[in-house]
């Protein structure tokens, strides 16, 4: 059975580094291992409680059900701030609901992120860590991948052209699928 992956980018910039991470991945991933990038983050409405009803937008279903038919998640963070954008907190707060059964719970994930300055996101790794902790989504440990100067690793296409970050991102999906396959025994 190949392991399917719901690839999320914090980022809604066309030019963004992070997604061009998730689209590394796409190339990186092993055989058995089939990455779907959902690009949905800009419809998302700002989580409104008054709309999280039976009848939720469509955006936020199509969202839910990405998440909940892939086997596993994979996020690209930005920093933004010392944190993760607004848009990406947005999408976690709609997935994390109703607390205790949303498709974020028990699933596991997988968290990567490029930045253009030194600390390669190492802080809107944290921070996005500590919102999956209440939504109990099991995060794998490591290896961790935060890009620094993000700029110089992919070329004027977007393609990662760095080879310790693509050799990176192999380890990443090697052991996300490992990590899956021990979540589900
Ligand atoms: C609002 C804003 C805040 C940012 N804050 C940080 C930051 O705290 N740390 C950092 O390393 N880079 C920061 N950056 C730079 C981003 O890392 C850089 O824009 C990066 O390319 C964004 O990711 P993307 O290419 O996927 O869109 C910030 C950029 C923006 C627009």
């Amino acid at each position: 059975m190949p392991l399917t992956v719901c690839a999320i980018s914090g980022s809604l910039r066309r030019a963004s580094f992070n997604t061009a991470l998730l689209r590394a991945a796409v190339e990186l991933a092993p055989a058995d291992v089939e990455i779907r990038i959902f690009d949905g983050l800009r419809d998302l409405p700002h989580y409104d409680a008054d709309l999280d009803g039976p009848n939720p937008p469509a955006p936020v279903v199509a969202l839910k059900d990405a998440i909940t038919s892939a086997d596993a998640l994979l996020i690209a963070t930005p920093e933004y701030n010392y944190s993760i954008p607004g848009a990406l907190k947005n999408a976690i707060d709609w997935a994390s609901r109703p607390a205790g059964k949303s498709p974020l719970n028990r699933k596991p994930a997988a968290i990567l992120g490029a930045s253009t300055g030194l600390m390669g996101t190492v802080r809107a790794q944290l921070a996005l860590r500590q919102s999956l902790l209440f939504t109990e989504t099991y995060v794998l440990m490591k290896p961790e991948i935060m890009v620094t100067r993000a700029a110089d690793k992919f070329d004027a296409d977007g393609r990662l052209i760095d080879e310790t970050t693509r050799g990176l991102v192999r380890q990443l999906l090697e052991a996300l699928s490992t990590w899956t396959a021990r979540m589900r025994t």
